[in-house]
């Protein structure tokens, strides 16, 4: 029997900028300039936030396809789901969040502050499109961003997934990505880690598990930053 939250699919809820901020330890100001991608962004409001602050981000997902009203309607329906399912486990740290009724407020925010840009954006700064390929140019990214998509949905990713998304991941970037978490909804660290370190196709990339002070998933205070050797 499994611990943990249990998904048959990858859910469609976002994170604020706060929340970002926090878990990829970003310094908000020393990014100035710099060009970010935030892949598999979601209905997450870091963009439209990151953007009125004066960042350069692009997001890409694979519901930019859709209208924002059949986004909304899906992301409603995961929403109840996941406030739900989550109340009563064990797998979860409530000093941040205090209650699932204020979780809620936090994905609210998020994904209204998303519908908002995105209705304004468009495909300007809201890229479609499906990982593991990335339709941007070699380089074109100081920072690459990716929450609540790699290593935590481990038991529906394989492994060759997470390896051909981190190439093509790195190749759109010139600096450094980070993946976050890299627990799976089970808590525990995932297993492909030590299977990317050795990789031999891998080799030319360095990743460091780098420790944070946010904690909600149980042991998700780590991101993982990828850089070239
Ligand atoms: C849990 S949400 C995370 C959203 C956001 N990054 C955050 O943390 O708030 C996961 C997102 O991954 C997207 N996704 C799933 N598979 C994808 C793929 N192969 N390529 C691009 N996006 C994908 C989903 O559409 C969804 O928006």
């Amino acid at each position: 029997m499994k611990q943990g939250l249990v998904l048959d699919k990858v859910v469609l809820l976002g994170r604020t900028l706060d929340e970002y901020r926090r878990y990829f330890t970003l310094d908000l100001e020393g990014l100035r300039g710099r060009k970010i991608l935030d892949v598999a962004s979601g209905v997450s409001s870091f963009c439209a936030e990151a953007r009125r602050a004066g960042l350069r981000v692009t997001a890409f997902d694979a519901i930019y396809e859709l209208p924002a009203d059949e986004i909304e309607r899906r992301c409603a329906t995961d929403l109840d789901h996941v406030t739900d399912a989550i109340r009563d486990l064990k797998t979860y740290r409530w000093d941040f969040y205090q209650s699932p009724e204020n979780l809620r407020k936090f994905r609210e925010q998020a994904y209204r502050g998303f519908l908002a840009d995105y209705c304004a954006q468009g495909k300007a700064c809201y890229v479609p499109g499906l990982l593991p390929k990335l339709p941007f140019r070699d380089g074109e990214f100081d920072l690459t961003l990716v929450s609540y998509l790699l290593f935590v949905y481990e038991d529906q990713l394989d492994y060759e997934f997470h390896k051909r998304s981190l190439l093509e991941i790195m190749r759109v970037t010139c600096g450094e990505a980070r993946v976050y978490p890299i627990v799976t909804f089970e808590a525990k660290r995932s297993s492909y880690l030590d299977r990317l370190r050795s990789d031999r196709e891998l080799q030319h990339l360095a990743f460091e598990e780098v420790r944070t002070d946010f904690e909600f998933l149980l042991n998700s205070n780590f991101y993982l930053r990828v850089s070239r050797r």
